[in-house]
């Protein structure tokens, strides 16, 4: 004979979990839970603290770089005949190779986040000067054309990935290239952030016609 118990027992246990679960305040939170977004998570900070303005870096790290690298090769033309000039010590490649490095690593420099144009109070070099922004405007320009600023920057790290390759290879006319593709790379940069409204005054018309010792020379614009 079955014993009536067992079954009475089962269903009031049931019942009471059913209706604790009806009550209970974790039934209630979960649906809460489901419909609420996923916290956004907090940004880490970054591991690096920015020091100096692009125009610093300018200054510190891409204009010595770029200078050293274009002393080290070149070719001049003397009384005497063409003068080539290259690296020819161990040391002298080295030399050249620190610059390279320098160059292409100041590449990145320049595109972290958070990089200002001019530190605070600062102003351009030859600001005032006809077709150069001011500090302001400038930054007005880098915000607003960030993409083709980042864009230059990568160009001047190929080029100087080019230098180091040609370091390497002791290949002095492949420097010579990629210091010619450096220049018109800051030229670029500099006639779009910094002097986009220069004035080139134009030659004297009888300019190259004159044998006179005193002709003008044309002077290139230093980068
Ligand atoms: C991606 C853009 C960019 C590239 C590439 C670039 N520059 Fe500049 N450079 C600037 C800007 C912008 C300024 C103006 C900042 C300022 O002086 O306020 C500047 C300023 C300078 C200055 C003046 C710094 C000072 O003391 O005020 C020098 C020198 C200079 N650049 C050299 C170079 C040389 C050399 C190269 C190439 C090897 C180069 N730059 C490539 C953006 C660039």
């Amino acid at each position: 004979m079955r014993s009536p118990s067992i079954p009475v027992c089962v269903l009031v246990v049931a019942l009471l979990s059913v209706s604790a679960c009806q009550k209970s305040p974790v039934a209630a939170v979960i649906p809460a839970i489901a419909s609420t977004p996923a916290p956004t998570p907090v940004p880490a900070a970054p591991p690096f603290q920015l020091e100096a303005s692009i125009q610093e870096l300018m200054d510190a790290v891409i204009d010595p770089a770029a200078d050293a690298l274009w002393d080290s090769v070149s070719i001049t033309q003397t009384a005497k005949g063409t003068v080539f000039h290259q690296p020819h010590t161990d040391e002298e490649w080295r030399e050249a190779r620190r610059h390279a490095i320098a160059l292409i690593e100041g590449t990145n420099l320049l595109i972290m986040n958070g990089r200002r144009l001019v530190a605070p109070g600062s102003t351009v070099l030859d600001q005032g000067t006809s077709g150069v922004l001011s500090a302001e405007e400038g930054a007005k320009v880098f915000e607003a054309k960030h993409a083709t600023f980042v864009e230059l920057a990568r160009a001047l790290r190929d080029a100087g990935e080019q230098m180091l390759a040609s370091i390497d290879k002791k290949d002095s006319t492949g420097m010579m290239n990629a210091g010619a593709a450096m220049d018109g790379i800051c030229e670029s940069c500099h006639l779009t952030f910094w002097y986009p409204n220069q004035v080139i005054p134009p030659l004297p018309d009888d300019f190259g016609a004159s044998k006179s010792a005193s002709k003008p020379k044309r002077i290139p614009l230093s980068p």
